[in-house]
């Protein structure tokens, strides 16, 4: 057999989740609110009034989906905190039982062999920072700061990879400029001012984490490529304004000090004067750099459409998700060989990667067949390698997600799990495709060569 697209030897195999779409028990044990239990208890904001108040009770059973996580060889597991677990006001009060939560998370994760990789901020910000400006209050860079530093105190000892945000960049756009996840704002004079106390928060996080961590600390951007839908000037100018809005917007800050100019014309008045100096703080060196990558956008220009006056061109004759996302793993590579030329020779993981397809309701079944899964992780998987042929540094891959859980505002209907989850019983059923990423993993890639 041939062993060429084994990977790398210490390449960590993982699968990813976030607190809010799979823990449930949203306020056990002395846990504060987060502006996702109110979102989505605010009648009409989510799919078929879905709620994470149980979710996939990962809360309470975490011990069988640890070992669901072994089942499939996963070398690393990255998961996000509650922030309102920990202070159950943001800020002040330590709560111990919200800290032990994860901490035996994390001390049976090492027991059986996989790494964490924990993300400090995925989208659940505490309600009583909300109720003092959230996102919106220039103070969210020190909140964020003592939280961190809260976890690094309890955690660095055996945590080896902490992330500070997750996707900034939905943050922004869901959550402050179309109001589609939480908190349901829609004001574009918030959305860039949000930009910008998100990435302070980073930086500030990571300056802690260089005061007193021990291993290494990155971010996470959703990161999604590009291309013009035909050649005409508009349309290629669309296309650089999209790139800006959605990647550039954060990538350049973090990495080179500086907001792209596209920003100030896209965003008009909006588009606040910032304090150089705080783009010091926001470029504070990072070990390493998380992707997220799901899809691609075709782009034209289209005038209707503020602030970006831009639209997506739906591609018609390829496959798409149930999310509607196209599936195009050139849009892969081509991310990671334009991050390595603008950026440099950074460490990367690739945090995030998965699809929504519909999967049949089980009866009893041992096995979930979901062919189109297979296939979308095979193929980013394999794109991944030619990757790193190509030079570029990727030292990980997580599937989204472990679980098939609340995908945010859509609710459960839409399934990215490797494990199926009937959310009646919270039976898990592995799906076709956690058996196939379970023969990768033990080949370290080379069963890839089979497909
Ligand atoms: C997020 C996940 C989400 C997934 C699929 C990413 O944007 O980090 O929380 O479930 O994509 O939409």
């Amino acid at each position: 057999m041939t062993r060429s697209l084994r990977f790398p030897d210490g390449f960590l195999w993982g699968a990813a989740t976030a607190a809010y779409q799979i823990e449930g028990s949203p306020l056990a044990d002395g846990a504060g609110p987060s502006i996702w239990e109110r979102f989505a208890h605010t009648p009409g904001l989510m799919a078929d009034g879905d709620t994470g108040d149980i979710a996939c009770d990962h809360y309470r059973r975490h011990a069988e989906d640890v070992r669901l996580m072994q089942a499939l060889g996963l070398t690393s597991y990255r998961f996000s905190i509650a922030w309102s677990r920990v202070l159950p006001e943001g800020t002040g009060r330590v709560n111990a039982k919200g800290l032990d939560f994860y901490a035996r998370l994390v001390d049976d994760l090492l027991e059986h062999g996989i790494t964490p990789n924990v993300t400090l901020f995925h989208w659940d910000l505490p309600a009583a920072l909300d109720d003092r400006g959230g996102w919106l209050n220039r103070d969210s860079a020190d909140w964020f700061a003592e939280y961190a530093q809260v976890m690094f105190r309890a955690l660095d000892d055996r945590v080896p990879l902490w992330t500070t945000l997750n996707e900034p960049w939905v943050v922004v756009d869901g959550g402050y400029l179309r109001g589609t996840i939480a908190p349901g704002h829609r004001n574009l004079y918030e959305a860039p001012r949000v930009t910008h106390n998100l990435l302070r928060a980073s930086g500030a996080a990571v300056a802690a984490y260089r005061a007193e961590g021990r291993h290494r600390i990155g971010v996470v951007f959703n990161l999604e490529p590009k291309y013009p839908a035909s050649t005409r000037q508009e349309d290629r100018d669309a296309t650089r304004r999209a790139h800006a809005y959605m990647n550039t917007q954060f990538t350049d800050p973090v990495l080179r000090g500086v907001y792209p100019e596209a920003l100030a014309a896209l965003y008009g008045a909006a588009w606040p004067d910032f304090p150089a100096a705080d783009l010091e703080c926001i470029r504070q060196p990072v070990d390493f750099v998380g992707i997220n990558y799901y899809t691609r956008q075709v782009v034209r220009d289209d005038p209707t459409q503020p602030p970006l006056r831009a639209a997506g061109v739906p591609q018609r004759q390829r496959t798409h998700t149930e999310t509607g996302w196209e599936v195009y793993e050139q849009g892969l590579i081509d991310t990671l060989l334009w991050f390595r030329d603008r950026y440099g020779t950074v460490p990367v993981y690739l945090t995030e990667n998965g699809a929504a397809f519909y999967d049949p309701p089980q009866a009893a079944g041992p096995v979930v067949e979901d062919p189109l899964r297979v296939d979308y992780l095979e193929r980013h998987l394999k794109t991944l390698r030619r990757a790193i042929d190509a030079g570029v540094d990727v030292r990980g891959y997580y599937a989204w997600s472990l679980l098939d859980n609340l995908e945010w505002s859509l609710g459960f209907a839409k399934r990215f799990g490797l494990y199926h989850v009937d959310f009646s019983t919270q039976r898990r059923t592995p799906k076709r495709s956690a058996l196939r990423y379970a023969q990768i993993i033990a080949s370290h890639g080379a069963a890839l060569d089979e497909a």
